[in-house]
């Protein structure tokens, strides 16, 4: 698949998380193209249409989404619409209060009214637990963005897609 990895980040930590995050979906053979707000255009990845889109970002104030962040969104809307195979990920911190805590990411998978899950880490990514559920949350959305593999010649269709889709439900 062609991926756009596009993200918000302040002090790194948000960076750190989409780098694995890509390693992740170049190590199963995707394409990624790779956006930081502020820093480069959506224009910046040629063709804006993609078969995935991951967005990440930092949580600001009151787990607002950063200005730059939001100004991205404004470009890829006006590029591609509300895109369903569209997940989101991010970092904040629990200091600031349950309530807020990685507000921007719950705030962007509200708007795009994604069905993914959401994947949020407090602060800079670190250790094996960290670095193992972001390999799982990738491998799971890059499962469930799949395109359906068309039925096999003279198979019924039902019996080529999986009869329990809720597996796949984290
Ligand atoms: C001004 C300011 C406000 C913040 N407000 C929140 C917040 O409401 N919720 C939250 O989870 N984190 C909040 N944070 C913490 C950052 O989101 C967190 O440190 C994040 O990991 C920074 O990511 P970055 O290194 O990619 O910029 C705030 C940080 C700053 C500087």
């Amino acid at each position: 698949m062609r991926i756009l990895i596009a993200f918000a980040s302040l002090s790194g930590n948000t960076r750190d998380l989409a780098r694995q995050v890509r390693a992740r979906c170049e190590a199963a053979g995707h394409e990624v193209s790779w956006i930081e707000a502020g820093i480069h255009a959506l224009a910046d990845a040629g063709d804006p249409r993609h078969d995935l889109y991951l967005l990440g970002s930092w949580s600001d104030n009151g787990g607002r989404t950063p200005a730059e962040m939001k100004a991205l969104i404004a470009e890829l809307v006006a590029a591609v619409g509300r895109p369903s195979r569209l997940a989101v990920f991010g970092t904040g911190e629990t200091q600031w209060g349950a309530e807020y805590y990685c507000g921007a990411v719950r705030r962007i998978a509200a708007f795009f009214g994604t069905a993914h899950p959401r994947l949020e880490i407090e602060q800079m990514p670190h250790g094996e637990r960290d670095a193992l559920e972001i390999q799982r949350w990738t491998d799971h959305v890059l499962a469930q963005a799949q395109p359906q593999a068309p039925p096999a010649p003279g198979m019924p269709s039902e019996t080529a897609t999986h009869a329990d889709p809720a597996r796949f439900v984290a």
